[in-house]
């Protein structure tokens, strides 16, 4: 699948898609594969053309990708273009240098393979800012580990300080690099960058001293010249006019307008600081670049005798300070060498051009060793740490190669022959990568194509570099030949060895028009980038690059460091010669083709629209001539062999899927079937693709142009079906959220309900032991064991009792209280009555108060006295029993002062013979009387009242015992009286005499007179009845009541 292995944080993905949507570059195509006319060398240059107008400078061949210089800054290299590339497939979106540097990355993370990417073209088309945008992005996007952060820094900075040191201005480009550079970036299994190496190869160091005309020394020199301060010149001696130092004036241009030196130098001064050089050595440096510029003011002049000596005194002292080397030592051996023959040393003066030589070569091998030191220098800083040495195991490398482009100048000399054959072996391994690749791709496949003719520049390579019979060696052996050699024998000898080679061509060999332009010191080489002629002028000495022993014993003594690491004393011993230039040269970039052949390349190929370069400008010719020699046509033939398009099935699946309704939205089945099912269901016919193993080929571009039409005209369906699935996950996502909300709520919910109610029931058993402890001891004391039970039995049987007490003071029950509560409880019982009494007692109103208290002395003298007693309890005493007007006012008058307060009809018997007669008895204060009608017959003083008898039964017998002796009393009366209790508690209160009722449980006695006494017998019967009885008695029958 697309998105696998990719973070699909729902940022990129959206990101993804829209680039899908809308990046495709619609100007021209972004792919020359997709070209109808793949044939035609006008339709490629006229898409290079229109793509180049609309500043879209970059296309691919497949996974090549064609970069054009466009000369001016474009806005596309922004840090928000690096996002837009990152993790992005390459043909989602337009072709770009970061398509590739992803594409690479992801391949190292992925496939754990080393990658590299090579950039390749001529000087000025643009391969040292391809490969700056590389490593920039790499720095910005990959992750880096906290340490790491400075790394990236001086991988960045790295190529301000090269290119100060290896880069120059040079009629094709202005900031061309004369020396090759490969670098190595490493990463860890996570991706991190974790050290970087650079090689560095073949600088061309003859600039130094001498450069063409219009072209310009090493950038180091006008920089520090420009922007060093005052001081720091002052200590180097120079002075700030680059026209005042020979070295630096041969091409006649110190001053480039595009060129700012002052800035440059700042950058570089901070570059030299981020990647950790002392300001020491930072000093030593600069003496070295100083040493040079002095050097190259050093002159000679040739004496009488024909020897020479140094007319610049200041400048070689100057020199001999910088170097830290002894001046007259340096002076001799600037003018002298020393030889050994026959195992014997001896000193020969030098004559003024060799003198002359040995200074240039001095200065060259100064500078040509101080920059690989530096690069040394600069691998140091970058190098792993020991820390990352353990999982360095795991680490993958990308490579990435940035080499002087194919040059032609119009004095090429053995620098530019170096430089050629570096451009031709690359191109060689080019075209031997992919169209092995190629190959092996449809092998793999299982596809059947036709191969294509392409021009193999190996027969240029083999004449170059074949051992003994290549240039190379020729030139080795020239040079290591005894006797007179010069540069014409050498050129002599290659006529005679390679002179049939069909690539080779001289003054001699030449035919007409050629050979009048040739001149007779030139050989000319029929590269695969186009016809280059060399002059063989210095071509032995630059290959023996010999540097006169005692020159080098000078330097070996330098007290400066930078130096004597650079010139090893072990050098001088050694009386072996050193490998040649040319030589070196071959082998290390052997060693860089095996270097290259073990990862997987990437290429970038660069191309320049002009010589003049200005933006906007596309000369075809010049173009034509690039694509051409870069092989880019063959490139595409051999890509297009035999299908316009390939796609591995889950790309093409993933991205067509949608026009088809048995893939969409997905395919289950094999990727194999869902391509097939896809592609009938579009209608493609049996020729215009095939089916690999894992890839589909489609023939022709307008099959893939049909697709990509009917996938754009699918999109709005799509985005609809997106929007719908889009909205649809949000809302599920939304509900799920929610569910899980109600969820945990409901848990915390229903949890918390449950810890109270097990809360409760551990409360409640508590309370049940504690209940059932309390009832064991409950006859204990109040102790902690029982105090809650004995509280709760108080408390209980106090709530019960006050919810039943008794309401009024004749209701007796009261609820039974437990053992502990007893004595409580009649407290409590007592209080309760005496409180409802006191509470009923307010109540009471005076009469009733009255007719109470008349109740109370009633109880008291005849509660269980008399039978008839309970008869009155529910009936009230009135006030009186006699209405006024029954009164007789004569008898009120009678009575005068003193109140009837009570009177009652009575029948009173006569003691004698007791004859009833009717009478009113009435009730003062003081007395009693009895009255018969108007008439009062009988006045009983309560003081003389001796005694109230009444019976025990029911009848209404009272007798009122008066004393006999006093006259006017007349005795005890007999008298029945319906409301006999009513009357005697009356009597009693108001006589104060309750004590003197007597209730009788048999006979009452009376007296009759003073020494006669009556007697009034009892009886019980049905009905009252007062009769005489015998023996005179008075006989009173009661009626018998039932005392149930
Ligand atoms: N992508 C680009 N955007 C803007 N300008 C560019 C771009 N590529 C190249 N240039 C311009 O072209 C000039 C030459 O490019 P560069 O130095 O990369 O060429 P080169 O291929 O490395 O040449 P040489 O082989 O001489 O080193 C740069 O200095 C810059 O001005
Ligand atoms: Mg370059």
């Amino acid at each position: 699948m697309r998105y696998q292995g990719r973070e699909v944080e729902e940022g990129r993905v959206r990101l993804v898609m829209e680039s899908a949507l809308t990046a495709r570059d619609r100007v021209g195509v972004q792919d020359f594969v997709l070209l109808e006319n793949y044939n035609s060398e006008a339709t490629f240059i006229e898409n290079l053309r229109r793509r180049f107008r609309e500043n879209l400078i970059y296309t691919y061949i497949g996974s090549v990708l064609v970069s054009v210089n466009p000369y001016k800054e474009l806005e596309i290299y922004s840090k928000q273009q690096m996002e837009r590339y990152r993790g992005v497939s390459f043909y989602e979106i337009s072709p770009h240098i970061y398509a590739i540097s992803d594409n690479t990355y992801r391949a190292m993370r992925t496939e754990r393979r080393d990658q590299c990417i090579l950039i390749s073209g001529e000087s000025g088309a643009g391969k040292t800012e391809a490969s700056k945008k590389i490593l920039l992005y790499y720095a910005v996007t990959c992750p880096t580990k906290d340490h790491m952060v400075t790394l990236g820094d001086r991988l960045l900075q790295s190529n301000p300080v090269l290119e100060a040191f290896g880069n120059a201005k040079t009629l094709r480009n202005d900031n061309s690099s004369r020396f090759g550079k490969y670098m190595d970036i490493q990463f860890d299994f996570k991706g991190a960058t974790m050290g970087g190496h650079i090689l560095n190869y073949l600088l061309e160091k003859s600039r130094v001293v001498h450069q063409n005309h219009g072209e310009r020394n090493f950038h180091i020199f006008y920089q520090l010249l420009d922007g060093g301060e005052d001081d720091l010149l002052n200590t180097l001696n120079l002075d700030r006019n680059p026209h005042n130092y020979r070295y630096l004036v041969k091409g006649n241009c110190p001053r480039v307008s595009s060129i700012s030196d002052k800035n440059n130098w700042k950058a570089v001064s901070k570059a030299l600081d981020v990647i950790g050089f002392t300001s020491e050595e930072v000093q030593k440096l600069l003496n070295i670049i100083a040493s040079v510029l002095h050097l190259g003011n050093t002159l000679f002049a040739e004496g009488e005798e024909g020897e020479t000596y140094i007319t610049t005194e200041t400048q070689i002292s100057n020199v001999a300070k910088l170097l830290g080397v002894d001046g007259s030592a340096l002076k001799e051996a600037l003018t002298h060498k020393k030889l050994t023959a026959k195992g014997e040393e001896m000193v020969s003066p030098l004559n003024f051009e060799q003198a002359v030589s040995a200074r240039d070569a001095l200065a060259k091998a100064v500078y040509g060793r101080t920059f690989n030191w530096l690069v040394e220098k600069i691998n140091q800083s970058l190098a792993l740490k020991a820390e990352n040495y353990h999982s360095s195991k795991d680490a993958s490398v990308i490579g990435l190669l940035d080499i002087y482009g194919f040059e032609v100048l119009q004095h090429n000399s053995f620098e530019q022959f170096c430089i050629n054959y570096c451009n031709e072996k690359l191109q060689q391994l080019f075209i031997e990568l992919t169209l092995r690749s190629e190959q092996e791709e449809y092998e793999t496949e299982g596809i059947a194509w036709e191969t294509v003719q392409y021009f193999d520049n190996k027969i240029i390579c083999d004449l170059i570099e074949e051992k003994h019979k290549g240039i190379i060696s020729i030139l080795d052996e020239e040079c290591l030949r005894p006797g007179e050699t010069c540069d014409i024998s050498f050129l002599e000898k290659l006529e005679d060895t390679v002179g049939g080679h069909p690539h080779f061509i001289t003054h001699k060999l030449a035919t007409g028009k050629t050979r009048r332009i040739m001149s007779r010191e030139e050989f000319r080489l029929l590269h695969y980038a186009g016809e280059v002629n060399y002059n063989v002028n210095g071509f032995l000495d630059k290959n023996n690059d010999l540097l006169n022993r005692n020159l080098k014993e000078v330097m070996c003594q330098s007290e400066n460091q930078i130096l004597s690491d650079c010139f090893r004393r072990e050098e001088v011993i050694d009386q072996k010669r050193p490998e040649m230039a040319a030589s070196q040269f071959k082998n290390s970039l052997m060693k860089l083709m095996e270097i290259l052949m073990s990862k997987e390349p990437s290429y970038v190929r660069c191309i320049k629209p002009n010589d003049a370069k200005q933006p906007g400008r596309f000369d075809e010719v010049l173009v034509r001539h690039q694509v051409k020699y870069l092989g880019l046509m063959e490139n595409l033939r051999v890509r297009r062999a035999g299908f316009a398009y390939r796609r591995r099935f889950e790309a093409f699946l993933q991205r067509y899927k949608p026009l088809c309704p048995e893939t969409w939205p997905n395919w289950n089945g094999k990727l194999a079937d869902g391509v097939s099912a896809l592609v009938n269901h579009l209608g493609y016919k049996a020729e215009e693709y095939k089916l690999g193993r894992s890839k589909i080929f489609i023939r022709f571009p307008k099959t893939l142009f049909t697709t990509e039409d009917a996938l754009e005209a699918k999109k709005p369906e799509i985005a609809v079906t997106l929007q719908t699935s889009w909205r649809g996950y949000r809302e599920r996502a939304k509900y799920q959220r929610i569910r899980h909300a109600v969820i945990v709520i409901q848990s915390g919910w229903r949890g918390m309900k449950a810890r109270r109610s097990a809360k409760r029931r551990h409360e409640a058993a508590q309370l049940i032991r504690r209940f059932i402890k309390g009832f064991i001891y409950r006859h204990e004391e109040y102790c902690a064991e029982n105090d809650y039970f004995v509280d709760h039995v108080r408390y209980s049987f106090l709530k019960n009792l006050r919810k039943n007490l008794p309401k009024n003071v004749l209701d007796l029950n009261w609820p039974t209280p437990p053992t502990l509560l007893v004595e409580a409880s009649e407290h409590l019982q007592r209080l309760h009555m005496r409180n409802m009494v006191i509470k009923y007692c307010r109540r009471v109103q005076p009469e009733w108060k009255k007719q109470m208290m008349q109740k109370v002395v009633a109880s008291e003298i005849f509660k269980d006295q008399k039978d008839s007693y309970p008869y009155s309890v529910g009936r009230l005493f009135l006030d009186s029993r006699l209405e006024r007007e029954q009164i007789s006012l004569k008898v009120l008058q009678t009575l005068g002062s003193e109140k009837v307060q009570y009177g009652v009809s009575v029948i009173k018997y006569d003691r004698r013979g007791f004859k009833p007669r009717p009478r009113q008895l009435l009730l003062t204060n003081t007395f009693a009387v009895l009255v018969d009608r108007t008439k009062i017959k009988q006045r009983m003083d309560y003081a003389a009242l001796r005694g109230i008898s009444v019976s025990s039964h029911c009848d209404g017998m009272v007798v009122l015992h008066m004393p006999c002796e006093v006259n006017k009393q007349k005795g005890d009366a007999v008298l029945h009286c319906s409301h006999v209790i009513e009357l005697v508690t009356k009597l009693a209160m108001m006589a104060s005499k309750t004590n003197y009722v007597n209730i009788s449980l048999g006979s009452i006695r009376f007296a009759v007179s003073r020494t006669k006494e009556g007697i009034i017998d009892f009886i019980g019967g049905s009905e009252l009845k007062v009769t005489k009885g015998k023996r005179g008695h008075l006989l009173v029958t009661t009626p018998q009541i039932s005392t149930t």
